[in-house]
């Protein structure tokens, strides 16, 4: 079983999480895992299971303005926090699904990160990839997940962990004929 793990991360919890996605699968099959800006979308490799991330910024995915307003943020260091992605990684989810190539029949699972709390009033980001895939007629084999982290961008204790177990699941729940 061949899965892809795409995703966008500013400060390093959605690459933790796609990290670990990957570790709870990768005893059941061949794990890739790979920042959007660092894949080609128009050129996608035939997989059984891809499974793609993001942050949620201002309710859905980021903005070229959240992504600066993110990269503010690194600037300044009392926050702690660094860029996961070089000073030139302009784009980010949006920009890549729009266009991504998916090949038809992929198998599609979608997570974020976000503050904890109800969708409508901190918004997904999931839930945007998953209606932009909609569009295109993609449907995913799971309800899109969200990880939650802290006021500080960070990952919520037990986050890593659920990740993994989710990426385990994730393996149960690919059709058969094609695993
Ligand atoms: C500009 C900006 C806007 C944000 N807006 C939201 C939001 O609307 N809802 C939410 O739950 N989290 C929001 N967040 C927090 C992000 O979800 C959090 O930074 C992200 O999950 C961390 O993941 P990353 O380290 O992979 O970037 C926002 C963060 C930034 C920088």
């Amino acid at each position: 079983m061949r899965i892809l793990i795409v995703f966008e991360s500013l400060f390093g919890a959605t690459h933790a999480i796609a990290d670990e996605i990957g570790t709870g699968a990768g005893p059941y099959g061949e794990v890739t895992v790979v920042a959007a800006h660092d894949i080609d979308p128009a050129t996608l490799p035939a997989v059984d299971l891809l499974v793609l991330g993001a942050p949620t910024h201002n309710h859905g995915l980021s903005t070229a303005e959240s992504r600066g307003q993110a990269a503010l943020l690194a600037i300044d260091t009392f926050s702690g926090l660094q860029l996961d992605r070089g000073e030139n990684d302009s784009s980010g989810m949006r920009e890549w699904l729009h266009s991504a190539a998916i090949p038809s029949g992929t198998q599609v699972a979608v997570f974020d990160t976000r503050i904890r709390g109800p969708r409508l009033f901190v918004g997904s980001a999931g839930h945007d990839i998953a209606q932009t895939l909609h569009r295109f007629q993609i449907c995913l084999v799971a309800k899109p997940v969200s990880f939650s982290v802290m006021g500080n961008h960070r990952l919520e204790p037990g986050e890593r962990s659920r990740a993994a177990h989710w990426g385990t699941e994730l393996t149960t729940l690919i059709r058969p004929e094609r695993a």
